[in-house]
């Protein structure tokens, strides 16, 4: 069975080994990369649009189970990366693992999820520059016929991304620090004005919402189930979890830095954890202060942790967000863009997409094809696509990503009992099946539209493996793996 043909472990161990990447980030380097790439917009819109909309102050909770579900599905991963450290992250996983199709199955998802990550992003990148400096809307704004903010932004940061690892995690860890101190300006700021009366009641009874929603905007679990809709009550603040999860998405690119960390096996289990806690942390205390300051029926959707700050007559934090919003989009762009780097690098190099692709810059030893090629195609998307409504797109890729980490960890227990595994996920295999079927209960709280998409993504990607990867693999051509 070709389709399902497995990369042995010890040859992906014994390339990583011999990497042309170039080891040299720390654990430090790690946390930030991760936290870098976990808070973006995420948490200043989603945390007010959701507690309105499915959860009232109970958005809290619903942060909190979106952190314990990323929590699971990061175990799984640093149990991985710790034991096969690799560029590839889950899509070489797979393919050690479960076999060829899934692997490119899971690598052509992970490039979905990380490009429309970088396009969706720039775009709104451009719109709060042009807000916060009063730049002309018809080149920056989401009615521009060419938007000229996200193209430079993206080149700007895809220029960073191959000049090196090094000078990316410097760049990033100075916009970690300054989103990072806007949180914790508004959570102190925020509890200068926390009403308790407002968190009462907590988690306010069920309801049928206002207005239906459009069939194929319903979550696909309700309507395959048949379930009324209804919001709040308990059942929207897991609604309401489903979504927020977005804000969590992008922790697994650091285990993409498997090649390029001096001690992976220690290092990267630290990064993956330490960055979700911490973030996790600030994300259920900025909804806590949110929830408290303003009656979640009151919150704006736009802008409602900046609004909330109007409201209670405080404009300036209301800048300060906004500020905090564009450090925290420029520093998710350009992990994804690291990452999509050396994704694309691991496919090239296992024959599936073209090998040229993965040649490494000999000085700066980042994959630069793979960088700049994406990158001009990712400009050109934001440039002429209004793409904002894809952010679903990114959370299904991210989801499915986990999902098959989480199986791949029982399955390699099984299949290499004795590999090294200097960090083991506890309770396998029951914590990595409980952390998929909450990734697929996520999942399925997606709308429908989301999976159509998604579904027909997955048909462009197989017809690519059956018409190019399938022969030109490196298992199928007899070429040595392990170099
Ligand atoms: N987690 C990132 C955000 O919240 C994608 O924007």
């Amino acid at each position: 069975m070709s389709l399902l043909r497995t990369l042995p472990v010890e040859d992906v161990l014994a390339r990583g080994e011999r990497s042309s990447l170039q080891r040299r980030l720390t654990g430090r380097d790690l946390i930030g990369f991760g936290i870098g790439v976990i808070i973006g917009t995420g948490v200043f819109t989603l945390a007010g649009v959701e507690a309105k909309e499915h959860a009232g102050p109970a958005v809290v909770l619903s942060f909190l189970i979106g952190g314990i579900v990323a929590a699971l599905a990061a175990l799984c991963y640093a149990e991985l990366a710790a034991s096969v450290p690799t560029a590839g992250s889950a899509y070489t996983y797979a393919y050690a693992t479960l076999g060829e199709l899934f692997a490119w199955i899971i690598g052509w998802d992970l490039l979905l999820e990380f490009s429309l990550g970088v396009a969706v992003v720039a775009r709104s990148w451009s719109g709060y520059v042009a807000n916060l400096l009063g730049l002309p809307g018809q080149w920056f704004g989401e009615d521009a016929p060419i938007n000229l903010g996200a193209v430079l932004i993206i080149a700007v940061l895809a220029v960073v991304a191959v000049a090196g690892i090094r000078e990316s995690s410097w760049l990033t860890n100075g916009l970690v620090v300054i989103k990072v101190s806007v949180c914790v300006l508004v959570i102190v700021a925020g509890l200068f004005f926390f009403n308790g009366a407002n968190l009462d009641p907590f988690v306010p009874p069920a309801r049928p919402p206002e207005a239906s929603t459009g069939a194929l905007e319903q979550p696909l679990l309700q309507a395959v189930a048949g379930i009324e809709q209804s919001v709040y009550g308990f059942g929207g603040v897991l609604t309401a979890a489903a979504v927020v999860f977005f804000a969590y998405t992008g922790f697994e690119a650091l285990a993409n830095l498997g090649e390029e960390t001096r001690r992976p096996r220690r290092d990267l289990p630290v990064g993956l954890l330490g960055s979700l806690i911490a973030c996790t942390l600030i994300y259920v205390l900025v909804a806590i202060v949110l929830a408290a300051m303003i009656d979640y029926r009151q919150l704006d959707e736009g802008a409602p942790l900046a609004a909330a700050f109007q409201t209670v007559g405080q404009p300036w934090v209301a800048a300060v967000i906004s500020l905090g919003a564009v450090t925290g989009l420029t520093s998710v762009m350009l992990v994804n863009l690291v990452t999509i780097g050396r994704i694309g690098f691991a496919m090239g190099r296992d024959g599936l997409l073209p090998q040229r692709i993965s040649r490494v810059h000999r000085r700066r030893g980042t994959p630069h094809l793979v960088t700049i090629g994406a990158a001009a195609l990712i400009a050109l998307l934001a440039a002429f696509v209004p793409i904002s409504e894809l952010s679903d797109m990114v959370s299904i890729g991210a989801l499915s990503g986990f999902l098959i980490v989480c199986v791949a960890v029982p399955v390699l227990r099984r299949t290499r009992p004795n590999l090294n595994r200097p960090f083991r996920a506890p309770f396998s295999p029951v914590l990595p099946i409980v952390a998929a079927l909450a990734c697929l209960y996520l999942m399925a709280n997606l709308d429908i539209l989301t999976w159509i998409r998604f579904g027909a993504w997955l048909v462009v990607g197989l017809a690519i493996y059956f018409l190019y990867g399938i022969r030109h693999a490196r298992l199928a051509t007899g070429e040595p793996v392990d170099t």
